[in-house]
């Protein structure tokens, strides 16, 4: 490492809203040549009133101004707290942190511009105050890092890419780096790639519609299906199934990007109905909203990733890289050919073969499957410090590369 190397801790809370995954980083140099190294990781929950009132703000439903400038100036704290919170657990001085890469929690996402007021109108917000977060911890604190892309007209959508690339990109292996949050989106690095090569969008749900269903038949007291354990006791509801992959969105060119107020509450209601007039029980809802989530990310691959470029590996994080039914799907489709026979069975990349890509997890890179994206925002705030844009327009659909985010310095010591 060189000497110049930062301590830089990133923090993510994505759109499950279940809490904030931090990771500590040394990182040095400067693109193509960044070296990275994951120090360690800490993952925490959100206060249960918190993810409540997250849950219900980021699903649009009112809130007064001042509730809205109390729950930003609280989730500054709350970050904060976690940042000190994982230095502990780390056994580091929060002094020995050069930086902090807050991504914030998304409470509006609209990455195509819409009429507003008579204008077409694109925009995003990401809370928790990175004053706070800066004068509370005494680290500088980079946060809101997504308006920059988009006022240059990108969606401000996907971010993690530049991440992606920096750490994924190889000279004869063609990538996808798959990460299954709330919302599933992916990178796609061709082999040999340069940084324009690069593309990336959000295929559709993540765990999005599987946690909205078990927490409404469990009334809230399971937040998620472990293991898959609810789902793998259902059935597939084949019609349900065929209804929910002719949905509007899977079918959208990229760029694109999508969240809770799509794949939302309303969206829940929907496969509720559905699931009444086809006699689905809970264990089948949940079943085939899983089988839906691996569907829509090969459809994804299939339709706008496998014509373009060769792939050889799908690199899985996220918190969805835990569900087996997922992943089982995802190598079923992706990749059952016996090995040695890889290449057998040559077939036209629009036929809907099997591709035969390898499905791994970030894992395997050295990246714990819950730490990618609080790792990803360590080196786009280290990126950002440095005065160096950290965005692909490939990616975002922005008329060229921007300076991502706001920094907080510390308070004098
Ligand atoms: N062991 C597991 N089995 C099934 N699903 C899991 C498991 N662990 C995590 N998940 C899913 O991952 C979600 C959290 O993923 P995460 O990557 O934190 O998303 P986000 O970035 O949107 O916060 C949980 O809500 C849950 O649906
Ligand atoms: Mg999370």
């Amino acid at each position: 490492m060189h000497k110049n190397s930062m301590l830089v801790l990133g923090m993510m809370s994505g759109t499950s809203a279940d809490g904030i995954d931090t990771a500590l980083a040394r990182i040095s140099g400067a693109p193509p040549n960044l070296e990275i190294k994951l120090i360690g990781q800490v993952k925490q929950n959100f206060p249960p009133g918190i993810r409540t009132e997250i849950l219900r703000v980021a699903e649009q439903n009112p809130l007064t101004p001042g509730e809205f400038s109390q729950l930003h100036a609280r989730l500054g704290q709350i970050y904060a707290e976690a940042a000190l919170n994982a230095c502990k657990k780390l056994k580091i001085s929060p002094r020995k942190i050069d930086l902090i890469g807050d991504h914030g929690q998304t409470i509006f996402h609209q990455g195509r511009p819409v009429n507003f007021l008579g204008a077409k109108t694109a925009s995003t917000l990401q809370i928790g105050d990175g004053s706070a977060i800066a004068a509370l911890t005494g680290i500088t604190t980079v946060s809101d890092f997504r308006p920059a892309d988009m006022a240059l007209g990108g969606q401000g959508a996907p971010l993690v890419p530049f991440a992606d690339y920096a750490l994924y990109r190889h000279a004869t292996l063609g990538r996808v780096a798959l990460n299954i949050g709330g919302i599933a989106n992916l990178t796609v690095i061709p082999a040999n790639a340069k940084p324009s090569d690069v593309f990336a969008f959000d295929t559709g749900p993540g765990n999005m519609l599987i946690d909205a269903l078990v927490q409404h038949f469990t009334h809230n007291r399971q937040r998620y299906d472990k293991n898959a354990g609810l789902a793998t006791q259902g059935k597939l509801i084949p019609q349900l199934l065929q209804r929910l992959l002719n949905d509007p969105y899977l079918r959208q060119n990229p760029p694109k990007s999508t969240g809770r107020e799509y794949f939302g509450a309303a969206y829940t209601k929907k496969i509720l109905t559905l699931g009444r007039r086809f006699n689905a029980k809970p264990n089948d809802l949940f079943r085939t909203a899983t089988i839906f989530t691996a569907l829509s990310i090969v459809d994804a691959l299939n339709s706008f990733v496998l014509p373009k470029t060769k792939i050889h590996q799908l690199i899985v994080s996220g918190g969805g890289s835990q569900n087996p039914l997922i992943i089982g799907q995802l190598s079923a489709l992706l990749n059952s050919f016996p090995v040695g026979t890889r290449h057998a069975v040559p077939a036209p990349p629009s036929a809907r073969t099997k591709p035969n890509i390898e499905v791994v997890t970030s894992d395997e890179f050295g990246i714990p499957t819950d730490a990618k994206e609080a790792l990803a925002f360590a080196i786009l705030a280290y990126e950002t410090f440095h005065q160096r844009p950290s965005s692909l327009p490939s990616a975002t659909g922005a008329s060229g590369p921007g300076i991502l985010g706001k920094i907080s310095y510390a308070p004098p010591r």
